[in-house]
């Protein structure tokens, strides 16, 4: 039994920062497969790999996606962006292929279950990156046109673009900071969920949060706002809450 507290794993984890902005040097092809190699070796539910990755250098390609998805400065400019795909169309093939059909595909579950998946799979993918000493960011903006996307991208039926990411060596001059993250008492909640656990802490919270943006020279910056611009409102959906039919109209029927 080990007692250790640290490790080469955690350390990296506790150092990451969403990156935004990247020097113009290329994120080789070797990196790229052992960056996506570390991703595959995520668990994966029932060993069913429901998902893929299309890696895009195209500096058109990546213009036309971050037009579509209302622009985003990262997309254009990541010297390679990712885009983590749900994707039942292989296993469908698969089935098919043995005179049988997927019939379970347009329940819900697989739709949890392909986003689960690709949510895993591109977090290993991150933390590799971010071992090598590049950086990047999920990019959920990429779900703000998801038919745009599928477009181009040339998406069959039963795959669904999830979340983006873009990677590329960090741009020391962006010089963003660790963000805060609630007390771990907010987020560990011990043998039964405590709906009172999030009280504490918060208001200290809202100082860090405070803090941390006025040290990036924006002032006046409020957590529980933030939180009530991207959740309370439809607006603060970016166009997401069409996500159904978005889904629907990929094959994810989602009943
Ligand atoms: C699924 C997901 C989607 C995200 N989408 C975006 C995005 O579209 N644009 C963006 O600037 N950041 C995006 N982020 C990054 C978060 O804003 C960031 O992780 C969070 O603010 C915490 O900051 P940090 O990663 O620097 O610690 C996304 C993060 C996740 C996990």
């Amino acid at each position: 039994m080990s007692d250790r507290i640290d490790s080469p794993v955690i350390e990296q984890q506790l150092a990451h920062r969403s990156v935004r902005r990247f020097l113009d040097v290329p994120v080789t092809d070797a990196q790229l497969g052992r960056i996506v190699s570390a991703a595959q070796r995520a668990s994966t539910s029932s060993n069913l790999q429901a998902w893929t990755v299309v890696a895009i250098h195209d500096a058109d390609r990546k213009r036309r996606i971050s037009q579509a998805i209302g622009d985003h400065h990262y997309v254009e400019h990541a010297p390679v962006l990712l885009v983590w795909l749900a994707d039942f169309a292989r296993n469908a093939e698969l089935i098919r292929s043995r005179g049988a059909e997927p019939a379970t595909l347009g329940l819900i579950e697989n739709t949890v279950l392909g986003s689960v998946d690709v949510g895993i799979a591109a977090q290993n993918a991150l933390l590799a990156a971010e071992s090598l000493g590049l950086g990047g960011l999920f990019i959920g903006g990429i779900r703000n046109d998801p038919a745009a996307v599928s477009a181009e991208l040339e998406l069959p039926q039963n795959v669904f673009p999830v979340v983006g990411m873009a990677l590329g060596v960090p741009d020391p001059a962006e010089g963003t900071g660790l963000k805060p993250r609630l007390p771990l008492s907010a987020v560990l909640h011990r043998e039964a969920y405590d709906p009172e656990a999030w009280r504490d802490g918060t208001e200290q919270y809202e100082e860090n949060y405070r803090e941390y943006f006025a040290g990036q020279g924006v002032e006046s910056r409020s957590w529980a706002r933030a939180v009530s611009g991207r959740l309370g409102t439809v607006e603060g959906m970016h166009g997401r809450h069409t996500m159904r039919e978005s889904l629907r109209a990929q094959g994810f029927h989602s009943e």
